[in-house]
Formats: structure tokens, C-alpha cells, sequence
């Protein structure tokens, strides 16, 4: 590090701005060598601030200041102080108008914070402190401001020129230059600021509001990829028509714009009127997008939709409050994914990400609650616990209230603070004031950190009929938090008799939340809020087989000891779509744990035939009418390496691994014939159509055709080389080369390669398909992907400066566990030297791709001391960024 260490930032420090902006005026003069930017503040004391007297600190870093004015008049240099970091104003009015003006070099920001280029396109990312690259401000959520802007570049080169709001008035200046000014009729913080600026061509197409009100909106890209938009803006107006349906939310400006621009740190922005959208969140043909990332396409355009209401019109008050906009609206983009197609289906997703990434997150040295209290860096809080957990947390607020009385608390939330930067206390206060409820003990879920576990005991009483669920809830410490408070979790519960349905019991009003008694189901919520709680069900005349944690009602961790039978027994009859999955898991773990002890006893491992005859009878479901098929592929999907090491003490990486291909092989053997006649009755001449029956049609065609390449035979080799010629959409096609990557057998050795460059040739004028292309080769589990992946890092089509084609290579290996955790220490190296690489162009980049490394507490004494040594190498660089130092330093 360069100037000692960097500070922590408090939440419990923060304190009101001590300036306000009324109005933005930028005038952006866009360069091919520098950029100017002249920025006309009006700004007065904030009447509520504490510090009357001090001078103005204003944020920005990075840039050449040329000249500042109070009030109209030129300071000389000894008016002010300028920093790396601030610029500094003294004895001031107590109302006044700033005019800066600064000279910037987007070309050269490869870090991709502020304003850069990505490709020949100038675009802006300002979320979270972006904007202070781009001129000086006050730049933080708290300070509001009506933007006006004009972007003034050269016509032929840059033909469009957007900013947020409506375009008010344009011209042409000398030069071949031409300006658009923008008027943003809305109040917002700087990290909403947008600014595009390039040779585009857009889609456009309307949307008429709940109120009659027309909206156009229109998606730009680079011309290449002009053809695919159409699914972005048919999901942007499913999005709309959601939006006002589910949460009354209305659009409020007459125009939304999408930009697709290629090179982008995160997934997508929300700015006001002006979304700025990795490609890879907005494109999509058939012939180059896959199912997954049609689906994702869809969510992430919903997202950031979303964000116009939770995020924009209330926002955050600081950088702790991310969750405030970031949880609610995952909650909401998984409403909208749940309701486009199959819920179930969703759910399981959803709680696969959780159980990946979040719980190890919450488990490891990085662990901070959805609201945490510190940050060096805030790039580095975009986390899946601030995003995924806190989608958790609201969902738990939903399933404690009941839909309707959410949707109350929604609107209070929306009424009493539109306009308004904002805490996640007043989230949670509008939910009780709306229900007039308390849930001040629902309020650890923000401060505390951790993965709570759910210890369940049954007995059943025969003589009085009773049943009781005996539940102790414990949260293990966490940094800086040796001992947590219980939390209040809404626990849901069916019990099952004999045949498989719900029975109807009775239990003591003032233990559960609600009961959901249908036709065919019959859900309890359990309340639970103490440390041990026992829960009494009445009138039970069977003892049941409880069904646990349905929905994955919370985000918790459920200990419960299931027999096998119970499982296959749940799996089968579980009016709960969830749990049916969650009973395959955890019958898949209780299978491939065994294994694994007998492989670290030196034991030949065996296969439970259970799980393989499940699997068959699973398989045969997907022949009946009306069923899920996702669901059926879903089902036969066998827990990840990532989450069973997340479920080991220490992780055995390769007895794990063994153990997994194990039961995958004798799935592949034998089930054969069925899986092969499931196979062909999946397949299908029809064109493409990401409607839910085909893409379910697909997922579980394609998990046929990758069980039976696990054994590889000449026949089953031929197959996945005709469908990878012969398909028409990418769903096969990357299904099938993968499935020819992965396979062990000698023969396919040669149609992999061969396959593997007609697949390069015919998309390298593709980025989003080469990048699909290098992902498969670095998730490959076979032991020579080392030697490739470190082959490919000097390809001719890798590029460290695109962040998606970073991700494809560097990010995908550590994913690839047996690999990444290769006892050699080299896929350790391999990562630490990217990220070293990385550091000095793209902090935000370089720290999101180390996390693997934190995790080293999981694995055996030789691994750990190979990951923490990468990290003080890593630690020892000179000019050690933030983002770095912050994850490197709080991990060793
Ligand atoms: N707010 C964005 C979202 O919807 C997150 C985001 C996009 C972001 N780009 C970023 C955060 C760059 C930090 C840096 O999730
Ligand atoms: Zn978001």
C-alpha cells in the first residue's frame, strides 16, 4: 500500500450533509484526448446540518481542475485546496453557485468507474462513487439534485448523445460538433447519473401506463447487435405491466432507454430513464443465447426496471443501506421471474445461489450483515449477502404478513418516503406502522451476521395425539460478533400422513404466523422466536412425516435427522414443490457424505441403490402429462461440489469429487436405456421458442445427454457431435460441446477438439458466444484444464481490459472445484496472479475475482497454507488497490 492503510468508514459516523445541491448544470465536451466537463452548482448550507462553519469538502479524484467560480467570480489558487481526493472551499455564502470545470481522460479508464469507453462508445457508471471521476461534487445518496446536461461531441463519430430525463433542445455547433441538452424533471443522487454517447442504433416500442399515459422506449445497441433486442423490450414491458399489477407502481417519465454496452463491471445499472446494461444481460437470439441467459435477460431488465421505484424515486441514505434497494428489488425481480414461469422452479434457483455463494459467504472471513457496519471500500458491499440474503430477509417480512398486508406496508414505504434518501428502518418501520405489528426482533436479521442453524426434534404422542416439534435455533460468531440474539424466523411446516397428504392438525394460535389450509395443502408458519421452542400440533392421529422449512421460508440452515425413506417418501408425495427438490438434495448429500467417508477410510465407495432407483422413478415422471419438466431436471441435478464442501467441516475436494462422478457414472450405466429414451422424447425438429415448455423440454433433454456422456460410448459420443452440428439454438449447442469437454472417455478426445474450433470460428464475431466458448473449457473437470486454461490466457481473443471475457476464463476456473483446488498450489497462483494483474487496471474486478481465495479456513492444512501464501504475495504488491487490500487483508 501507498499511503499506510485506509480507513474504515463507520455507519454508526454518519452525520446530514452539510451542503445541499438544488440544481446540476453539466456541459460534457467529449475529446478523443481529453474531456471537459463544466459543472454550475447551486448549493446552500443544509439547514439541518451541525456544522455551520466548516468549509466545503467536495468529492473528486482523478481529474485536472482548470478553473472554479463562486458566484460567477474566477478563485485564484489560494481560495481553495485540491487533493488526490477533494476540493476544498472556504468562507462561503450561505447560498451560492459553484461553476468547476475539469479535464478527464475517459480513454484511459480501464477500471471502468466514471466515464470510459467501452469499445468506440463513451458510457458512464457512477453507482457508487463514480461520479466523483467525472467532476466535483457531493458525491453520496443523501444529496439530491435536478440534473441538466448537455453533451456536446463530434456528429460523426458519436450520432447519439443521451443523458437522463427528456431531451429539451439540440443543435450543431462548428466542427462537425453537435450537442443535446437533457433535462432530468426528477431529484436524484449523482450515482444515478448517465451519460451515452456513440454511433448506436436502437429498437423502439410503447407502453401505455395504468393511467393512460404513453411511454416510449427504446433499447440501443452497437449496430451488430441491433437484431437482438426484441426479448429485453418484451421483457421490459412484461416488467411495466408487473410493476402496476403487483405493487402499483406506475412509470414516471415519457421515455425509458436501455444502452447495451460491452464493457461493463456488474450485470446493469438502473440510472433514471437511462439503464446502462452489460450485453450480457440484454442480448438474445436463439442461435447465440442460451435458455439460462434468456432467463437472465429477463430478470435483470425487470431488476433494473424495478429499481425506478425501490431505488430512485426512495433511495439509499449511505452505502449501508444498499440492501434497502438491493434485497427488496431481487425480492421483487424473483416475484416477477416466479410469475413469468415456473415458481418452483425459481425458488430452487434462488435458494442454489444462496447455498453456493451466500451461506460461505456468511461463513468466512468476509461475513457482514445486510447491513453492515464498516466498509474500506463500498464496491466491495455489492455482495451476494447484501443482494440474495436481503432478498431472503424481505421475503421473510412477505411470508410473516401474508401478501396483501405487505403490499400495504409496500405503499406506506412508497407514500411516506417518495423522494426521500432513506434507512432500511424506515422499510421495516412502514411494514409495522401499515400492520401495526412489531418486528423489532425481525431487525437482527440487518445487524447480525451469519447463517443460522434450525435444530429440529419430533415426537409423537400416540395416546393424546399430539405432535411436537421441538426447534432450537444458534447462529455461530461472526466477525466482530461473538454472540447474536435469537431471530425471529417465520418456520413453515406440513405434516404428512400415510398416503402423502396434509393433515389438517390443530396448534395454538399465538405460536404461528398464519396457515395456509387449501384443498391439497396445508402449511403452518411457526413463529419461532426464542432460542428453544416447542411447537404442539393436536388432533394428530398418525405420526406424520413433517415436511421442514417449506418454500425455504427463511434463510437458515434446517439440521433434521430424515431417514432415506422419508426422503424418497417427501420427494414423491410433498404438496410443496421446494421441498419435493429439497428432499432429492438432501437424500443426493446423505448418499455422496457416505461415500466420501468411506473413501477417507480406504473403502471402495458405494453407491446407495436407492438413489439410483429414485432417480429412475424421478425420470420416469417426466413421461407424464403436465408435468415440470425443469423441475424433473432440477430434481436429477446432484447438489454442487461448492455446496458439499460448503457442508464439510474441512472439505475433502477430492474425495468429494470422486464421490459426485462416482454416483453420475452408475446413473449413467445404469440408466441408460431410460435416460437415452427420455433423451429422444425431449428432442424436437420445432424451431426455437423460449417459451417455459421448451426451455423446460430442453433442460432435460440436456441433462439426459450429459449423464450419458459421463460413460461416453461410441453411440452417445455421436450423438452429442450430430446435435452440437445440427441444432439451431445455443441451449444444444453449448450443451453438447460441454458435454463433449467434460467426457472422460478416450474416444472423445478427438470430436471435442474438432468441435471445440468450428464452434470458435463460427462465433469469433461474437463476443458473448467466445466468452461461452472459454467458460466451458475452464469449468471442464478433467485434469488437463489447468495446462488449457493457462494456454488460453494468451489467446489471441483474451482480453483482461473486457470484464466478461475475464469472468469466462478466470472466474469460471475457481468455480471449477477439483481443479482450482488442484494440490499443486498452480490453480491458486493462477488466480493470485490475475488479480495482481487486474489490481493496477481494475480494482472493482480484481477484488470481485480473489473471494475463492478467502475460503481457505475450508480445506486441509497443505491447501490452506497455499491459499493464504498466494494472498500475502498478493498483499506485498506496491500500489495495492482498496478494493484489494480491503478483501486480502480482512482474509488472511
Ligand atoms: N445497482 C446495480 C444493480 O442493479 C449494481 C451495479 C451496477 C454496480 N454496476 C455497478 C455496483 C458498478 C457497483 C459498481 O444491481
Ligand atoms: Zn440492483
Amino acid at each position: 500500500m501507498k499511503e499506510g492503510q485506509p480507513t474504515a468508514i463507520q455507519l454508526k459516523d454518519y452525520q446530514v450533509p452539510p451542503f445541499l445541491i438544488s440544481e446540476t448544470a453539466l456541459r460534457i465536451e467529449l475529446g478523443e484526448g481529453v474531456t471537459h466537463v463544466t459543472a454550475r452548482l447551486k448549493m446552500r448550507r443544509n439547514p439541518e446540518s451541525e456544522q455551520q462553519g466548516t468549509p466545503l469538502v467536495l468529492d473528486g479524484a482523478g481529474m485536472e481542475l482548470q478553473s472554479v467560480a463562486i458566484d460567477e467570480r474566477q478563485l485564484n489558487s489560494n481560495e481553495y485546496g485540491v487533493t488526490d481526493e477533494n476540493l476544498t472551499l472556504y468562507d462561503l455564502p450561505g447560498e451560492f453557485l459553484l461553476e468547476t470545470t475539469v479535464a478527464i481522460k475517459p480513454q484511459h479508464n480501464t477500471a471502468l468507474e466514471g466515464l470510459y469507453k467501452s469499445g468506440d462508445m463513451f458510457c458512464t457508471q457512477c453507482e457508487a462513487e463514480g461520479f466523483r471521476n467525472i467532476t466535483y461534487y457531493l458525491d453520496r445518496p443523501d444529496v439530491m439534485s435536478r440534473f441538466k446536461t448537455t453533451i456536446v461531441a463530434d456528429k460523426d463519430k458519436y450520432p447519439i448523445l443521451l443523458s437522463n430525463g427528456n431531451d429539451v433542445a439540440r443543435g450543431e455547433t462548428t466542427h462537425g460538433q453537435h450537442w443535446v441538452t437533457w433535462e432530468d424533471p426528477f431529484m436524484k443522487p449523482a450515482y444515478l447519473f448517465a451519460l451515452v454517447a456513440g454511433d448506436l442504433q436502437h429498437i423502439e416500442a410503447e407502453f401505455v401506463t395504468c393511467s393512460g399515459r404513453k411511454i416510449k422506449l427504446q433499447i440501443f445497441t452497437e449496430p451488430a447487435n441491433i437484431d437482438k433486442l426484441d426479448h429485453a423490450m418484451a421483457s421490459l414491458q412484461h416488467a411495466m405491466a408487473w410493476d402496476e399489477r403487483v405493487y402499483g407502481r406506475e412509470y414516471d417519465l415519457d421515455i425509458f432507454m436501455i444502452v447495451a454496452v460491452d464493457s461493463f463491471n456488474m450485470g446493469a445499472m438502473e440510472n433514471k430513464g437511462l439503464n446502462i446494461f452489460n450485453t450480457s444481460c440484454v442480448l438474445a437470439r436463439p442461435d447465440t443465447t442460451t435458455d439460462k441467459a434468456y432467463q437472465r435477460v429477463e430478470g435483470v431488465v425487470a431488476h433494473e426496471y424495478f429499481h425506478n421505484w425501490s431505488g430512485n424515486r426512495v433511495t439509499c441514505r449511505d452505502w449501508f443501506q444498499l440492501s434497502l434497494k438491493e434485497g427488496f428489488t431481487v425480492f421483487r425481480d424473483q416475484g416477477f421471474s416466479a410469475d413469468m414461469g415456473s415458481a418452483t422452479v425459481c425458488r430452487v434457483e434462488g435458494v442454489r445461489t444462496l447455498r453456493d455463494s451466500q451461506f460461505p459467504e456468511d461463513a468466512g472471513p468476509m461475513a457482514h450483515p445486510i447491513r453492515p457496519e464498516s466498509y474500506i471500500e463500498i464496491n466491495n458491499f455489492y455482495t451476494t449477502t447484501v443482494y440474495e440474503k436481503g432478498a431472503e430477509v424481505v421475503r421473510m417480512i412477505h411470508t410473516l404478513l401474508g401478501a396483501k398486508r405487505f403490499r400495504k406496508g409496500t405503499d406506506l414505504y412508497f407514500e411516506r418516503h417518495d423522494g426521500q434518501a432513506v434507512t432500511t428502518d424506515d422499510f421495516v418501520n412502514a411494514m409495522e406502522d401499515a400492520n401495526a405489528v412489531d418486528l423489532s426482533q425481525f431487525k437482527n436479521w440487518y445487524s447480525q451476521a451469519g447463517t443460522p442453524e434450525l435444530k429440529v426434534d419430533s415426537t409423537y404422542n400416540q395416546s393424546e395425539a399430539t405432535y411436537t416439534l421441538s426447534v432450537r435455533q444458534s447462529c455461530e460468531p461472526s466477525p466482530g460478533q461473538q454472540s447474536k440474539q435469537p431471530y425471529q424466523i417465520p418456520f413453515s411446516v406440513g405434516l404428512l400422513d400415510a398416503s402423502g397428504g396434509d393433515m389438517a392438525v390443530e396448534i395454538d394460535a399465538e405460536e404461528v404466523s398464519s396457515i395456509d389450509r387449501g384443498d391439497s395443502h396445508c402449511t403452518f408458519v411457526l413463529n419461532v422466536t426464542r432460542p428453544k421452542q416447542d411447537f404442539v400440533f393436536n388432533n394428530v392421529p398418525e405420526e406424520p412425516v413433517p415436511s421442514l422449512l417449506r418454500g425455504f421460508s427463511a434463510p437458515v440452515k434446517l439440521v433434521y435427522d430424515y431417514s432415506r425413506d422419508d426422503l424418497m417418501f417427501l420427494m414423491r408425495h410433498d404438496a410443496d414443490g421446494f421441498n419435493r427438490w429439497e428432499a432429492g438434495q438432501r437424500l443426493a448429500v446423505a448418499v455422496i457424505q457416505d461415500m466420501v467417508m468411506q473413501i477417507q477410510a480406504g473403502h471402495a465407495p458405494a453407491v446407495d441403490d436407492k438413489l439410483i432407483s429414485t432417480c429412475s422413478a424421478v425420470l420416469e415422471q417426466s413421461r407424464e402429462p403436465g408435468v415440470d419438466r425443469e423441475m424433473i431436471a432440477d430434481m436429477l441435478t446432484l447438489p454442487s461440489e461448492g455446496y458439499l464442501a460448503e457442508l464439510a467441516e474441512i472439505a475433502d475436494v477430492d474425495a468429494i469429487h470422486r464421490a459426485r462422478e462416482l454416483v453420475r457414472s452408475e446413473i449413467s450405466v445404469q440408466l441408460r436405456k431410460q435416460l437415452l429414451s427420455i433423451y429422444k422424447q425431449n428432442s424436437s425438429n420445432k424451431p426455437y421458442a423460449a417459451t417455459g415448455e421448451d426451455i423446460a423440454r430442453r433442460a432435460l433433454k440436456n441433462l439426459c445427454l450429459s449423464y450419458l456422456m459421463q460413460t461416453g460410448s461410441a453411440e452417445v459420443i455421436a450423438l452429442a457431435v450430430a446435435q452440437c452440428e445440427s441444432a439451431d439454438n445455443m441451449t444444444d449447442v453449448s450443451s453438447a460441446i460441454r458435454a463433449l469437454v467434460d467426457c472422460p472417455a478416450e474416444d472423445a478426445r478427438q470430436p471435442k477438439e474438432h468441435a471445440l474450433k468450428s464452434f470458435y470460428d463460427k462465433w469469433r464475431h461474437e463476443p458473448l458466444v467466445i466468452d461461452q466458448w472459454f467458460s466451458i473449457q475452464a469449468l471442464c473437470p478433467l485434469p488437463e484444464t489447468l495446462d488449457r486454461v493457462e494456454a488460453l490466457l494468451t489467446h489471441a481473443a483474451f482480453d483482461n481490459k473486457v470484464p466478461n471475457r475475464l469472468r469466462a476464463l478466470v472466474a469460471s476456473f475457481t468455480r471449477n472445484v477439483v481443479n482450482f483446488h488442484d494440490t499443486s498450489g498452480r490453480g491458486y497462483r493462477f488466480l493470485a496472479d490475475s488479480v495482481i494483474e487486474l489490481n493496477s487496471i481494475n480494482p472493482i474486478l480484481a477484488s470481485r475475482i480473489l473471494n475463492p481465495l478467502t475460503r481457505w479456513h475450508k480445506y486441509d492444512a497443505r491447501r490452506q497454507q497455499l491459499m493464504r501464501h498466494e494472498l500475502e504475495r498478493i498483499l506485498a504488491i506496491d500500489d495495492l488497490s482498496k478494493d484489494v487490500f480491503e478483501i486480502a487483508s480482512k482474509s488472511v
